[in-house]
This record gives C-alpha cells, sequence and structure tokens, in this order.
C-alpha cells in the first residue's frame, strides 16, 4: 500500500538518490546528476520554513518526492511557494502518484495558509491538479523562464486571483539559471 509522509529527516540519501535515477531515466545522465545536485542544495541550504517536502512509500520503498519552497514577492503580503521538483519512481510511473503526491503537498499548504503556488512545467500534466498557465505580468519569475509556457500556478486561498506584485525571490538552491 502506498503511502504518504511530509519531512525528509535521514531520508536525504534516498531522496537525492530517487532524483537522479528518474532523472536520468527520461532526461539522460547529465540531467539526473543535476536534478540530484539540485534536491541535496535544497535540503542542505534551504532553511526549515522555506521548505516542504512530502514523499510516497511503499513500504520501506521511496517511490515518489515532491519539493516546495519559498517565493518572495518582495512587494506582495501574500505567502507564495513554488513546487519543484517532483518525481515519481520510473517503473512506478502513470498510476496516480505523482497527482496524489501534489494533492497532498498543495492541501497542506493549504492548511498551512500559503496564498499561492506557482511552478514551472508541461502544462498538460500539471493542469490536472488545479495550476494555469501565468504570465509574467501576473507573477515575475525570480530568474529568465527558457519556456515560458511552463509558468503556471494557483491560488489556495479561493481569493479573486491578483497579479502578485513587484519581483519575486527564489530560495538559493533554485537561484540557478539552469534550473530555469
Ligand atoms: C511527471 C511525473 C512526476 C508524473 O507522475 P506520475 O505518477 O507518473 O503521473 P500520474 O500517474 O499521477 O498522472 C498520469 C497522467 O499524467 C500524464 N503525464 C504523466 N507525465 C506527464 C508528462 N511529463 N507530461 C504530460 N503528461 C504526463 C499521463 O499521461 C497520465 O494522464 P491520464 O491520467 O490522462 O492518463 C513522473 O512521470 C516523473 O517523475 N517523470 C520524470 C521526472 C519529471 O519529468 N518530473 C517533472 C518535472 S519536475
Amino acid at each position: 500500500m502506498v503511502e504518504f509522509y511530509s519531512g525528509y529527516a535521514l531520508r536525504e540519501r534516498a531522496i537525492c538518490d530517487l532524483f537522479t535515477s528518474t532523472f536520468s531515466d527520461s532526461e539522460g545522465p547529465e540531467e539526473g546528476a543535476v536534478i540530484g545536485g539540485f534536491v541535496n542544495d535544497m535540503m542542505n541550504t534551504t532553511p526549515n520554513q522555506d521548505l516542504f517536502v512530502w514523499s510516497a512509500y511503499d513500504d520501506e520503498d521511496l517511490i515518489g518526492c515532491i519539493f516546495f519552497s519559498r517565493l518572495v514577492f518582495e512587494q506582495d503580503d501574500r505567502v507564495v511557494f513554488i513546487m519543484s521538483p517532483v518525481a515519481v519512481k520510473t517503473d512506478r510511473q502513470g498510476t496516480g502518484i505523482g497527482q496524489e503526491l501534489i494533492g497532498h503537498g498543495l492541501s497542506d499548504l493549504r492548511q498551512k495558509g500559503i496564498d499561492f503556488v506557482a511552478t514551472y512545467g508541461d502544462p498538460k500534466y500539471y493542469c490536472k491538479t488545479g495550476f494555469r498557465q501565468i504570465t509574467e505580468e501576473f507573477a515575475q519569475a525570480p530568474l529568465k523562464l527558457s519556456f515560458p509556457e511552463g509558468w503556471l500556478g494557483q491560488s489556495l486561498s479561493g481569493a479573486r486571483e491578483q497579479p502578485l506584485l513587484g519581483a519575486s525571490c527564489c530560495v538559493p538552491a533554485l537561484n540557478k539559471p539552469e534550473l530555469w
């Protein structure tokens, strides 16, 4: 049975290995190493209050994981997080685990009072879980987007969506042009 947990303490190595192998399978070993290094940085350099991680386990086996980190809009008082990255073990993909992980993460953030969640990826996939394409007039990305069609977001507070004001700033691990 698949179970979902928040947090990553004592699981850092398994989480890095999951991202490295999943992205090596889907994008090649170079990308696998980049994403493995990225999640390692995320866990080692991000203050606790700026990072939420959810994982899926089948018994002791880590089969999926998702990261949410703080995105600060300095001129806006709303609390914003960005969902990135997410991986589901290659041989378990396409069975709903990714969408369940996103669902657990989003309802946790909603309970914590987070107002808005952004992400950057394939709109066809993420629009299944409530994301919609957004423009940089609506929410400025922290770095230059190489794929502006992949800039996505959703409100968690139910309030009518107003553009997020001013420039945004991501956590240091995400502050790398090659990730955007
Ligand atoms: C992308 C990923 C997280 C999705 O998780 P998953 O558990 O395989 O997906 P789910 O089973 O929840 O959802 C399956 C649905 O999404 C679609 N889907 C899955 N991956 C997709 C992708 N990359 N692009 C578009 N659609 C995708 C499937 O076609 C399926 O659609 P259906 O429900 O209409 O049949 C997973 O496939 C993965 O880890 N891929 C490699 C790493 C990656 O690309 N991560 C995302 C970028 S950070």
